[in-house]
């Protein structure tokens, strides 16, 4: 008997990656997605990564709909929750308040009430480096100053905040909050990547977009910065690596009671430029670009300290920047027939 393990917005990019890190890792994934960020397809595609012979357990559905969770505590004796969905742009969140704070604290709220009716009490919350804000020094511990500048940072910081009040009123909870930096790359399959409609809003995308198009050129934002070669410093962890945080965050939950909160990193920082000349690399051709302006409200630099989480549970990040470039790539190669057709 495997232990069946839901995982809500289990479709999307970070969601499909942790399914296949699941099973791997001799657990049940049972999904829940409302679609609205995801395509069923990649399901379908995380099974066939594991050569599963059956399809993976998928309801198309609302966590905000308390009835449907409800239903499906009640068909399958879960063990645990790895709760990913939510909406994640910064920039439409500053625009649509409302839908964020409703989807992400709505329906984490909803999740965690639907938990405590059918008394599973073990959860990881997907929560964001964003609810730093602008961190002053680097690399930022999990005790840095909560600043959050948006409401979609607001969102994942009242979360935890939620999941922190509800573990100290009740000892059955045994909760993670993992504050991922900046989540890149593919599965090396080239079957599970990062979908992204419209103009994307992470790097590694748009470097995909830009180098499968002769027309498209990447504008950098900002060659003035404080760092070393004038362009901002992020922390990029690949996807892989932060689904295997999961597994390592799930049994790490079996140590004992209480919300705990971790940064998901790979605890070193990568330019702007870094990841253009790493990118190019492994594509094996040039990556157009352009230094413009500063964009408002970027910091400068900031990587994680990945302490905490390594003591804890041994976790650390495996893969380099060669590998995420690498698997983005092929990842968006895989995508271009599809993209072509869509056209
Ligand atoms: N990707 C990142 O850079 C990043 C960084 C920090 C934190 N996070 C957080 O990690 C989580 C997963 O991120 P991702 O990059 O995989 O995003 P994603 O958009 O690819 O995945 C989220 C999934 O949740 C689903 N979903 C959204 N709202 C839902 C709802 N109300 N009910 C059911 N399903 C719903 C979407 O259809 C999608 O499949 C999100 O909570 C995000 O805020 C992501």
């Amino acid at each position: 008997m495997t232990l069946n393990i839901l995982v809500t917005g289990g479709a999307g990019f970070i969601g499909s990656h942790t399914c296949v890190a699941l099973v791997e890792a001799g657990f049940t994934p049972l999904v829940v997605d409302n679609l609205c960020n995801a395509d069923a397809d990649a399901l379908v595609r995380a099974a066939e990564v594991t050569r599963s012979r059956q399809p993976l357990v998928f309801w198309r559905g609302d966590v905000r709909d308390g009835a449907l969770l409800d239903r499906i505590f009640a068909t399958y004796p879960v063990h645990a929750v790895v709760h990913f969905a939510g909406l994640k742009s910064v920039g439409e969140s500053v625009a649509q308040p409302i839908g964020y704070y409703d989807c992400n604290v709505q329906g984490s709220l909803s999740l965690v009430s639907a938990m405590q009716r059918a008394g599973v009490h073990r959860l990881i919350f997907s929560s964001s480096a964003t609810v730093y804000g602008q961190p002053e020094r680097s690399p930022v511990c999990e005790t840095a100053a909560l600043q959050p500048c948006s409401p979609y940072g607001q969102s994942k910081l009242f979360v935890e905040r939620l999941l922190t009040d509800l573990a100290h009123a009740d000892a059955r909870w045994r909760i993670a909050s993992l504050r991922y930096f900046n989540p890149a790359g593919a599965h090396p399959s080239g079957l599970l990547g990062e979908r992204t409609s419209g103009t994307p809003n992470n790097l590694v995308p748009v470097l995909c977009k830009v180098a499968s198009s002769a027309s498209e050129k990447l504008t950098v934002h900002g060659g003035d910065y404080p760092t070393p070669d004038g362009t901002c410093v992020r922390d990029y962890v690949h996807v892989m690596d932060v689904a295997e945080g999961h597994i390592a965050a799930l049994r790490h939950l079996e140590a004992g009671a209480g919300a705990s909160t971790f940064n998901l990193g790979v605890g070193r920082g990568t330019s702007v430029l870094e990841l253009v000349r790493a990118f190019a690399s492994a594509c094996g051709m040039e990556v157009r670009h352009a230094i413009g302006p500063r964009r408002a409200g970027d910091a400068a630099a900031y990587w994680a300290d990945v302490e905490r989480m390594r003591t804890a549970t041994g976790w650390i990040a495996r893969r380099t920047i060669a590998d995420i470039c690498g698997d983005a790539w092929r990842w968006q190669q895989s995508q271009q027939p599809a993209l072509a057709a869509a056209a």
